[in-house]
């Protein structure tokens, strides 16, 4: 926004940068990528998870607790300009990463706080206007009800108030855990298609998604809209 004065548009400038960021789901694969990027930027970074990590990161404040209690999950969002979750329907957390979801966008709808939620590739088409990953007969059965959960989020994201600030984001098919891949500063942003490279491959390193999603709170782009990250 163009201000009259120079001296306040640098002090606006300035607060734009230093967001007060919370992700819930900070010390897993995706969240931590995330949270490392967004604390060594100068983000004030709170994660959220059950258990404390292993190696905690320098400037990331850890906290504890199950943001499917309500009281826990409104704690986690006090204060925050930006609230990332990083959960996976996973386990004990299948058909519970929806309703925390929901509840977010409750508490979320009407004020400034933006929600961004790390999904999945499984509801990107293979090309325009043709079907999903999840609904082709290569999609992994492993992985099928954790893409169908994300693909309900992204639904109701998109069914949600218009007064929600809110971005999804499906990480390239090859990301993961299991190919964590290097640092580039490079990645390319698609929309609702699967992006690939010149060989058909789909990939993004966890640092580079981490890259991407901290670019993306600096930098607005995505208004109530999914984008997808990969090389
Ligand atoms: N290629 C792809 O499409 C692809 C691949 C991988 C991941 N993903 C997506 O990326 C997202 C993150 O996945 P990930 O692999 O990074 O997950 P992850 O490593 O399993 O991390 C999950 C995080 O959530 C926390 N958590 C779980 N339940 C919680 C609860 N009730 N309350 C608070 N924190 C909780 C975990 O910590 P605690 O266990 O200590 O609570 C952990 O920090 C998911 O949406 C996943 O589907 C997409």
């Amino acid at each position: 926004m163009a201000l009259a004065d120079g001296r306040a548009s640098i002090i606006a400038t300035k607060e734009t940068l230093m967001a007060r960021i919370t992700i819930i789901g900070g010390t897993g694969y995706a969240g931590s990528h995330i949270a490392d990027e967004a604390a060594t930027r100068g983000h004030a970074v709170t994660s959220w998870s059950r258990t404390s990590p292993e190696q905690p990161l320098d400037g990331v404040t850890y906290r504890t607790g199950s943001v499917t209690d309500g009281d826990t999950l409104t704690a986690a969002v006090e204060g925050a300009d930006v609230v990332i979750v990083s959960l996976s329907p996973r386990g004990s957390m299948l058909g519970q990463v929806e309703l925390v979801v929901a509840n977010l966008a409750n508490k979320l709808a009407g004020t400034a706080t933006r929600l961004g939620v790390i999904g999945g590739a499984g509801s990107l088409q293979v090309a325009p206007g043709g079907p999903r990953l999840i609904d082709g007969d290569q999609f992994p059965d492993a992985f099928k009800a954790e893409a169908a959960e994300l693909g309900r989020v992204l639904d109701q994201l998109r069914a949600s108030e218009e007064s929600l600030k809110w971005f999804f984001v499906s990480p390239a098919a090859g990301f993961g855990s299991y190919a964590p891949g290097e640092r580039t500063g490079h990645y390319r942003v698609g929309g609702d298609v699967l992006l690939t490279d010149d060989e058909g491959q789909s990939d993004i390193s966890g640092a580079d998604l981490g890259i991407a999603i901290a670019d993306e709170i600096e930098r607005p782009a995505h208004h109530r809209r999914r984008f997808t990250v990969a090389y």
